[in-house]
């Protein structure tokens, strides 16, 4: 069996604290305490926590935005935040896209989708020296998120909210990344676009065999996607579910807080097809 592509060890990440008596105080706030997970290949791995949690942190640490205090993080053994050589560069620039919730500020306004998602391209070019056909690959992602590759003239103002989205879905396969890593990605669309938007990514991660990090404050959309969860709180993970569908037996307070205020509103739980069913009813409300 093969190792799983991505790991994270021991991640611990503090703040300096504002608000401090002394200018240069040196008190932190601890955000991340000591972080541990796995991303198995051609899955899709939920994390959930209140606002807070350090959930984004976490995210910005293992996409190579952020180098921890501590710990280590691996895209298929290579340590990201280690030195590398020339390919090596390459491999983990090609491993791994980052799919934001704010995809108005996420797309500048003034490029059109072409440019936006030639963005990715010309950082990949620069990274492995080599020219790449933008305009057949630009057409392809459109296509791959089911939109016409004449929306490559559109400006964002030109799309919905859910176009939109798609369009930030296609800048990351630009890359044919490995893994997506989605933080917030659905949470400002409304309910029957969530649900277009995950069958999407079903979708994509059925064809492509694309791996996910699907951060999220929402337990439902959750159910929908990923195969395990792992439950954030005060920058720790608190709890894990290794199969979702044994969702409903978590312990935790915080969890069963956050299962429970999700089945208070009414949603029978369920998990994968039935919980899939549950949510396109819902949406088609
Ligand atoms: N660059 C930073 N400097 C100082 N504090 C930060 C920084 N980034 C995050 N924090 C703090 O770290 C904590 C965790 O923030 P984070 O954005 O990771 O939470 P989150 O779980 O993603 O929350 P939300 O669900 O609201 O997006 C918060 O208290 C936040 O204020
Ligand atoms: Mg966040």
């Amino acid at each position: 069996m093969k190792g799983p592509i991505l790991t994270a060890t021991d991640i611990r990440v503090s703040f300096r604290k504002e608000n401090q008596r002394r200018l240069f105080g040196r008190e932190r706030q601890q955000v991340l305490r000591g972080i541990s997970l796995a991303l198995e290949e051609g899955e899709c791995l939920g994390i959930i926590g209140e606002s807070g949690s350090g959930k984004s942190t976490l995210g910005r640490v293992l996409c190579g935005l952020l180098k921890p205090e501590a710990g280590t993080v691996r895209i298929n053994g290579l340590d990201i935040y280690g030195r590398h050589n020339h390919r090596e560069n390459a491999q983990l620039h090609h491993s791994l896209s980052v799919v934001f919730q704010d995809y108005t500020s996420s797309a500048n306004p003034r490029f059109r989708v072409r440019h936006i998602i030639g963005e990715s391209l010309r950082v990949l070019e620069r990274i492995v020296g080599s020219k790449l056909d933008r305009e057949r690959r630009t057409a392809e992602v459109l296509e791959q998120v089911g939109l016409p590759s004449s929306f490559a003239a559109r400006y964002p103002h030109e799309l919905s909210g859910g176009q939109l989205q798609r369009v930030c879905i296609a800048r990351a396969l630009a890359i044919r990344p490995r893994i997506i890593l989605l933080d917030e990605a659905i949470s400002s669309l409304d309910a029957s676009t969530q649900v277009q938007i995950m069958d999407l990514l079903l979708e994509l991660r059925r064809s492509l065999g694309l791996s996910y990090l699907f951060i999220t404050h929402d337990l439902t959309s959750i159910t929908y996607l990923c195969d395990r969860v792992a439950f954030m709180n005060n920058g720790e993970i608190v709890e894990r579910v290794d199969d979702i569908r044994h969702i409903a037996e978590i312990r935790h307070p915080y969890a069963r807080l956050l299962l429970e205020s999700v089945m208070g509103i009414g949603v029978e739980y369920g998990s994968g097809d039935n919980a899939q069913a549950q949510w396109a009813a819902a949406a088609a409300c």
